[in-house]
């Protein structure tokens, strides 16, 4: 189903010296709870170049979201470097932290994170007006379109279906030119046609725009759209596999559910190969 194998914290996929857009090296991550410590991430250094499109997968509670949040800089490591764009983040202010995120970030989440009583259009301005920058309609409605929504500039999140909420919060990320998208479990509460568009439009943007992607998904099949599949467990990279050839969204059929279940279990406790892992 994957690529080959890459030894857990080893050698890039890939050899170019192309310079990274991501660049963590020994992150952790310890939550101190009264006498209790828990260390979420033990050390994880990963490298993420310009126009990847990578998804990170690992049972519920391996860290995927806390991981998440620090490569947002919404939450700073316990210890270890982020370099985002060549730039040392793990130094930085909050106020500075602030201005990163709204300059480099684009997040979507996976309960899409629209205010409620805001058109689609003005949704997706807010970013801008942050920033300060001009033209602001226009670059929002440009967004809009590339996300097939158009027709939909002056509607509420109640007006718009889930998959089209989806593609609103999409175009609220992607508005900024950000470095990097990241999106924790995206598809995750979409049925399955909304869940394929949404694919479509991340594929679509980083096919043609070079956006670099990161996100988390539970699904397989999800991860077999992208060109990187990072699997994490117990707060460690434990596989990192090049996907040989991306799936199309919306060209071929999803496989059975037995088949998924199958493919789900050894990608994430065996990274594919158990004897590699044991
Ligand atoms: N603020 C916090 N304080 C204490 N522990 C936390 C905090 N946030 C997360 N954790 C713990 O860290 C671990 C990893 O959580 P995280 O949300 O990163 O998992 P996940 O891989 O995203 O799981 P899921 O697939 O269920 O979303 C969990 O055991 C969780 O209980
Ligand atoms: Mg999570």
């Amino acid at each position: 189903m994957f690529g080959r194998l890459q030894p857990p914290n080893g050698k890039k996929p890939s050899q170019s010296t192309e310079a990274a857009v991501i660049d963590i090296r020994n992150i952790t991550k310890t939550y101190f709870m009264g006498e209790v410590t828990l260390q979420v991430l033990r050390g994880i250094s990963l490298k993420i170049k310009r126009g990847e499109f990578v998804s990170i997968m690992g049972p519920s509670g391996s860290g995927k979201s806390t991981l998440m949040n620090i490569l947002g800089a919404l939450d700073q490591p316990t210890s270890g470097e982020y370099f985002l764009d060549g730039v040392d983040v793990s130094q930085m202010s909050e106020s500075e932290l602030a201005r990163v995120r709204n300059r480099k970030i684009g997040f979507v989440f996976q309960n899409f994170n629209l205010l409620r009583r805001t058109e689609a259009l003005r949704q997706v301005e807010l970013p801008l007006i942050y920033a300060g920058v001009p033209n602001r309609a226009k670059r929002a409605r440009a967004a809009l379109e590339a996300v097939g929504l158009g027709q939909r500039l002056d509607h509420l999140p109640s007006e718009l279906s889930g998959g089209q909420q989806q593609r609103v919060a999409i175009a609220r990320a992607l508005v900024t030119e950000p470095s990097v998208i990241l999106a924790d479990e995206p598809t995750g509460n979409l049925d399955s046609r909304s869940g394929t568009e949404v694919m479509q439009i991340f594929q679509r943007l980083n096919r043609e725009k070079q956006i670099t992607t990161v996100f988390v998904t539970h699904d397989p099949w999800i991860a077999r759209h992208t060109n990187r599949v990072i699997m994490l467990r117990d707060g460690k990279v434990v596989a990192d596999q090049r996907v040989k050839q991306p799936l199309i969204a919306g060209e071929a059929e999803r496989p059975s559910e037995a088949e998924e279940l199958q493919g789900i279990f050894e990608a994430t406790y065996y990274g594919g190969k158990k004897e590699e892992y044991t």
